[in-house]
């Protein structure tokens, strides 16, 4: 399942923040590159845990810990610190796979990929190409939102980001742990999720069908959540 989330950051946030990555350091992705990926991967990041990726990343968490379709949709356990990237003269990411358990910088603790995140930071008209481009059940699904905008999609799926042939696309990119691990399992938990958000407004709040409905949403969480 591949789910966007628009306006994760109000178009403010982005352009200011947008105006921060354009001055910042970049350095060669290939430093973080598995030996797979190494052949495929031709970008620039921002360095782990230098000032300005501590401080977008934690703005993005603090946004992220607000957003009621995230939570909804990813059932996040543990999120892995934001990291920023830049793709342009060229700069592409062919098809790849994400790893599956990821070592925080710095810290002992990891985290299982079950989620992977986009942010986009430049305005889709900004620049040609830069399509993330996701293989799925039903064919490939091309991604390229609104500067703002997040998309989150399966860490199992093969998936790439397509040249770049004019501008600068800027994106920040993560992984979430969730606490139903199984894709299958949290998509239906996001469905009935969704559709009790949307009859809530139509009916009273002791509807009786509502709660049951309700109920079963949180058993079923229970059932599958690990925490
Ligand atoms: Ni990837």
């Amino acid at each position: 399942m591949l789910i966007a989330i628009p306006g994760v950051l109000s178009k403010d946030e982005v352009r200011q923040a947008h105006g921060q990555l354009v001055q910042a350091e970049w350095e060669d992705g290939l430093k973080t590159a598995g030996t797979l990926a190494r052949s495929v991967k031709r970008n620039q990041q921002l360095a782990d845990g230098s000032p300005l990726a501590v401080e977008l990343g934690n703005a993005i968490l603090r946004k992220l810990a607000a957003n009621p379709l995230f939570i909804s949709a990813a059932l996040p356990a543990k999120i892995y610190p934001p990291k920023f990237n830049c793709y342009r003269d060229g700069g592409t990411y062919g098809a790849h796979v994400d790893s599956a358990v990821m070592q925080v910088p710095g810290s002992s603790v990891s985290v299982r990929s079950d989620l992977s995140a986009t942010l986009f930071f430049a305005e889709p008209d900004a620049y040609d190409g830069g399509e993330l481009e996701i293989e799925g059940p039903f064919g490939v699904q091309s991604v390229k939102l609104q500067a703002g905008d997040m998309v989150l999609y399966p860490s199992s799926s093969l998936h790439r980001v397509t040249p770049v042939t004019q501008g600068a696309r800027l994106a920040a990119f993560f992984w979430i742990q969730s606490m139903v691990a199984d894709e299958g399992e949290r998509a239906l938990l996001f469905d009935l999720d969704q559709s009790i958000q949307s009859l809530t407004p139509c009916v009273a709040a002791d509807d009786g069908a509502l709660l049951k409905l309700t109920g079963v949403y949180h058993n079923l969480l229970r059932r599958w959540a690990t925490v």
